[in-house]
Parts: C-alpha cells; structure tokens; sequence
C-alpha cells in the first residue's frame, strides 16, 4: 500500500475544485498511527465558504425540481462510483484516522449501503399521503419538499459514513449540500468530493469547503444556508445553537456525546454479555459517540464477567491500521493527553483500578495507549471521571443488587444516547425502554453499530430531538399541507352574514 502525501486539490464548488492564492488557514494531518507520515497539507479560505454556499443555492430550484426519479438516476451512479473507491476510501479512512484497516473497511462499504437504504427504505417515510376528507368534502394532503442548501458537518470518527448519512437523504429529498470534514480528515472529504464529481452531478449540487474552526463558525453562521446537519462533540453543537439562535429559517440536527451504560443482569447468557461489551467499551478505540463508558453488574455474577473482562481487554491486539488489530491509534496527540488524564482524575477521584490505561510505544510511532478498566464503589453524579466523555476505551464497572440503583446509575448523565440491557427478562428490556433517558435501548446487544434502517440520536445532551440515520429524511424536508377542494362552489356552505352574489361580466 502507498503512502505517499496526497496532493490537496482545494474546496469543490460550482463543480470543479477550487485552490486559493492566498489561503486564510493551513494545516498539516499525519496519520495517527505513523507520526512521520503525512497524509495531506490542506488549506481553508475564507472567501470560498460563502462562494461555495452561493454554488449550493443556484443549484437548489433546478435540483429540487428535477424530481426524485431523475435524482435517483444520480445516486444510482454514486453506488456504483462509492463501490469503485471502495478500497481507497477504507485505506483514506484507516490512514487519517488510526482505526484498523478492516474496520475502515465496514465503513466505506456503508457508503453504498447508505443510498440502497434511503431509496428502500427511509424514503417511504416522506412520501405523499392523502387524507381523505381532512375537512368535510374536502381531501387532504402532506407532501415533503426540500428545505433548499444543507450545511454538513462531520466528525473524525466516522468521516465518510456519519457525512454521508446526512448527505445522502439531503440530496435525495432535493436539498444542496456544503460539507464541511473534520479539520483531522480533510483526506476523506476530498476523496468524498472526488467521487461526487466523477458521479457527475450536476454543478453546485455537492460542495465541499475544508476548514478548521473558523471555517465552521463562518458557514453555519452564512445567511443562505438553510439547515446545518452536524455530528460532532455537545460543546460545539451548543456553539453551534448559540452561534443561530436568530437564525429562526434554519433547521439543525444535532448528533452530539454520549456516556453510555450497559446493565448485566443475573440471568444474562455472560459469555455473550462479556464479548458484546468488550465490543462496545473498546471499539474505535472508544472514539465512538455509541462507546459503552459505564457497566453496571448484578453482584451475584460481578465476579465472573469483572474476570472474564478483564482477561479479554488484557489481550487485545493494538496497532498499526495495516495490521488489522483490533484497536488502532488515538487521532490525536491531544486526545492521548487527554486520555492519560482521565486515568490520574480516576485515580484521584478513589476509582478502583483494574486495568490502568497507558501510552504505547510501538514502531511507527502514533498515538497508540491501552485499554483501561476503573471499578467504581459508589456512583458519584458530581465525580468528573464517572460524567465525561473520554473518547478513548476507559470504562467503569458498578456492582448493584437491585435495578432501581441499576436505573439510577444508567440516568444519571447528562447524556442519553444508548442503553443496553442483558437480560433474559423481556420485562426489565420493556423497563429499560421506558425509564432510560435515551434515544436507543438495545436487548443483549453492544451499544455501538446502529442501524441506518433505525432512527439514531439522542436525548439530553446527545442530541436535539431530530434523529438522524433512517429518520434523516425528516429534518432534510419541510412537511406541507395542501387542502385539494375540487368542488365546485356552493352557496349552502357559505357562513352567516355574507351576502354574496357573482356577477358575470
Ligand atoms: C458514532 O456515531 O460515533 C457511532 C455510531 C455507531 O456506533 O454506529
């Protein structure tokens, strides 16, 4: 596999890529897995954001009026495009982002997958239903039409699957698009750009501006954007609310953190609950919004999952992304700062260690550290290792003997994404269901994976009520009622005190 430095080929508007003269912003992405390799030098303009967005918008009528079918034929040549790339985007994805080849994999085959679903499957959602008699006589009618141009922010984690679940169904519902990456994964967003290009839709249609924070701030700020779809930490999609609270025309989808828990019952079939927990504390390194941060255990077979754990977390393979281990690097340096803290705050904070999490020297050098595992004596709302989102594969283990404390610990986060429940006990599933404050509840399965065919988002800090995956289409569209009256007119309807009388000229 080559490595060799990416040519940057500039934002992607009015359907070609742009290079500034004199760029505002510049920055350098090594791979977190290999310090000494650099994956791609991009730059940010200013300039192009609001060239870009204007791009976007004289697309928008003819897009939006082309029809779904004729769209269609558009992404019917994207499937086949995403899956010519397929292997270039998984290595783009493993390079700029440390996650292990073969999970880089999964996710650019999602690509395809993603338009397969939305056509199949989400589009049903908005499409036209009539209300027979929604007043007396009269039939009824909802129809979705498009919002107009959609800004997309993305996250690292995910760079091309977690865009394209919002670019996607935007486009297909007739919104134009700007996406903005991740500053860590302009690679991937360039390479996203090149394929819509290659798909050739037509122009403005699919925009692209590369940035850092200033470049956010200035495009869910711009005044022609209609809905910023974003994914991405609690802090900035609270700035992001902040930055258009009277921006009263736009609609915003936010998929922010999450602090998720699992319980393990008594009942629970434990050789499964081990794996699938394993599964969710340690994936992606933990860089998943979906991690399981917290497991909460029935006393009576504590013993047995904490060992069985513990032997398994221990082994994990942690590497480079071309050795298909299990954990890849940290993205970043700072995020193995960051990581390391949590430990000693741990520490500090009387956790319990069982596993203490570690920076690891391999060669290459990256961002490499280990697993950790802090068991918890008595769950503390204000302790900060128990609250935050770490973003890296910690987890704490609680010990409970009834579910009322199990229920407790599970809620008391300012976050709600996703809960899992093991259990053979379809009752306490039915419970978790109804008392968690979440948007996903999951029986005897991990808290990460989602399913495009599902709605995903939280409650609480982890979202704004606007689900995104199978429930994209909702936000990407304005729902219009339309009163369809084809009688013809009749005095015996009119209202007292009118008196009318048409007069034909
Ligand atoms: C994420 O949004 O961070 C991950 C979602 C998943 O685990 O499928």
């Amino acid at each position: 596999m080559e490595t060799k430095t990416i040519e940057f080929l500039g934002d992607f508007y009015n359907g070609s890529f742009q290079r500034a003269k004199n760029p505002d912003d510049t920055w350098q992405i090594s791979s977190p897995s290999d310090k000494k390799d650099t994956v791609i030098c991009p730059e940010a303009s200013f300039q192009h954001i609001e060239e870009a967005v204007a791009s976007a918008r004289r697309a928008f009528p003819s897009w939006a009026h082309l029809g779904l079918e004729k769209r269609k034929e558009y992404f019917q040549r994207l499937i086949e495009i995403y899956q010519k790339y397929e292997n270039e985007m998984a290595e783009t994805i493993a390079r700029e982002t440390g996650k292990p080849l073969w999970e880089a994999q999964t996710e650019a085959k999602a690509l395809s997958g993603k338009i397969n679903v939305t056509i199949n499957h989400s589009l049903k959602r908005v499409s036209e239903e009539k209300v027979p008699d929604a007043l007396p006589g009269v039939d009824g009618y909802v129809r979705y039409k498009p919002r107009g141009v959609m800004a997309v922010l993305g996250p690292f984690n995910f760079p091309a699957h977690l865009p394209n679940g919002h670019i996607v169904p935007a486009l297909l519902t007739g919104n134009t698009v700007v996406f903005k990456p991740s500053d860590k994964t302009a690679a991937v967003g360039q390479l996203m750009a090149k394929m819509f290009a290659e798909a050739e839709f037509p122009e403005g249609v699919f925009n692209l501006v590369q940035g850092r924070g200033e470049t956010g701030k200035r495009l869910v700020a711009s005044h022609q954007v209609d809905g910023i779809l974003f994914t991405g930490s609690y802090e900035v999609g609270l700035k992001i609310k902040q930055e258009t609270l009277t921006h009263y025309w736009k609609i915003l989808a936010l998929e922010m953190g999450g602090k998720n828990s699992a319980i393990v019952w008594e009942d629970a079939d434990l050789e499964k609950a081990v794996y699938e927990n394993i599964v969710g504390a340690y994936l992606t390194s933990g860089q998943r919004c979906s991690a399981t941060s917290k497991i909460i255990l029935h006393k009576s077979i504590a013993d047995t999952f904490l060992e069985n754990f513990y032997e398994t977390a221990k082994k994990l393979t942690i590497g480079h992304w071309k050795e298909n281990a299990f954990m890849g690097a940290l993205v970043s340096a700072d995020s193995v700062d960051n990581y390391l803290r949590f430990q000693e705050i741990a520490k500090r904070e009387g956790a319990e260690c069982i596993m203490r999490g570690k920076a690891l020297d391999l060669s290459p050098s990256g961002n490499y550290v280990t697993p950790s595992i802090y068991k918890i004596k008595e769950f503390d709302p204000k302790s900060v290792y128990q609250q935050t989102e770490i973003f890296g594969p910690s987890v704490s283990i609680y010990t409970v003997n009834d579910l009322e404390t199990a229920f407790a610990i599970a809620n008391g986060s300012s976050y709600g994404l996703v809960h899992s429940v093991f259990t053979k006990d379809r009752s306490i599933y039915e419970k978790a269901l109804l008392d968690i404050r979440v948007g996903l509840v999951n029986w005897n399965r991990t808290t990460n994976g989602a399913s495009s065919k599902l709605p995903f988002g939280g409650m609480k800090k982890s979202g704004n009520d606007r689900p995104s995956a199978d429930f994209a289409v909702y936000y990407c569209t304005v729902p219009v009622a339309s009163l369809e009256d084809l009688n013809p007119f009749s005095k015996e309807k009119m209202f007292p005190g009118i008196s009318y009388q048409f007069h034909q000229k």
